[in-house]
C-alpha cells in the first residue's frame, strides 16, 4: 500500500524516548524552534532498557502506524547496556512482524545524544516520511491507550526513583 492509494493518511506514531538524549534533544529542537511533524507523540522513558517487546508490539496491536525507541548514543547508557539490549529487542519485534506480514520498517531504533536537537527533528521528519510511505498500518486504528498507560506507568517509576 502506498499513501497515493491512501488519501488523507496522517500516521500515527509513537516515539520512545529516553530522558536523558532523545527526550532532551527534543527539548532542545524546541528551544532551536526546528520543526517536526506533528505525527509524533512521544512518551518519556528513563531509559531504552525500559523499552519491552510487548511495549512495541501492543503500540502497532493498538494501531499504530509506526513506533520508534530513541536512545542514548551507543557505549553512553546511563544503565550500562540498556540501549544495546533494546537494539535487540527492536530487531526481534522487527522480525515478529516480518513473520505475520507486517512491514518490519514500521518498528525502528535510534541512538542520539542530548546536543542533537537537529537530528531529533531530523529522525521525527524521517520516520513520518517512511511510514506515509508505507501507508496506513494494516491493524485498525484503536486509541493507543495503551501507550499512555505506559507513559504513566513509567511517570509512577520515575516518582518512585526520585523520592
Ligand atoms: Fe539513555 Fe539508557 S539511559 S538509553
Amino acid at each position: 500500500m502506498t499513501a497515493s492509494t491512501v488519501k488523507g493518511f496522517e500516521p500515527q506514531i509513537l516515539a520512545f524516548c529516553c530522558k536523558y538524549c532523545a527526550y532532551a534533544a527534543g527539548d532542545l529542537a524546541g528551544s532551536m524552534r526546528l520543526n517536526y511533524p506533528a505525527n509524533v507523540k512521544i512518551i518519556q522513558v528513563p531509559c531504552t532498557g525500559r523499552v519491552d517487546m510487548l511495549h512495541l508490539l501492543k503500540a502497532i496491536e493498538e494501531g499504530a502506524d509506526g513506533v520508534y525507541v530513541a536512545g542514548c548514543l551507543e557505549g553512553e547508557c546511563h544503565f550500562l547496556e540498556g540501549n544495546l539490549k533494546t537494539r535487540r529487542k527492536v530487531a526481534a519485534v522487527q522480525k515478529a512482524l516480518a513473520e505475520i506480514g507486517i512491514e518490519p520498517e514500521r518498528v525502528r531504533m535510534f541512538n542520539l545524544s542530548s546536543a542533537m536537537g537537529p537530528r531529533f527533528a531530523e529522525i521525527a521528519t524521517e520516520m513520518t516520511a517512511a511510514i506515509r510511505a508505507l501507508g496506513p498500518s494494516p491493524i485498525p486504528r484503536a486509541n493507543l491507550c495503551a501507550a499512555v498507560a505506559i507513559e504513566e506507568e513509567n511517570r509512577a517509576i520515575d516518582a518512585v526513583e526520585e523520592r
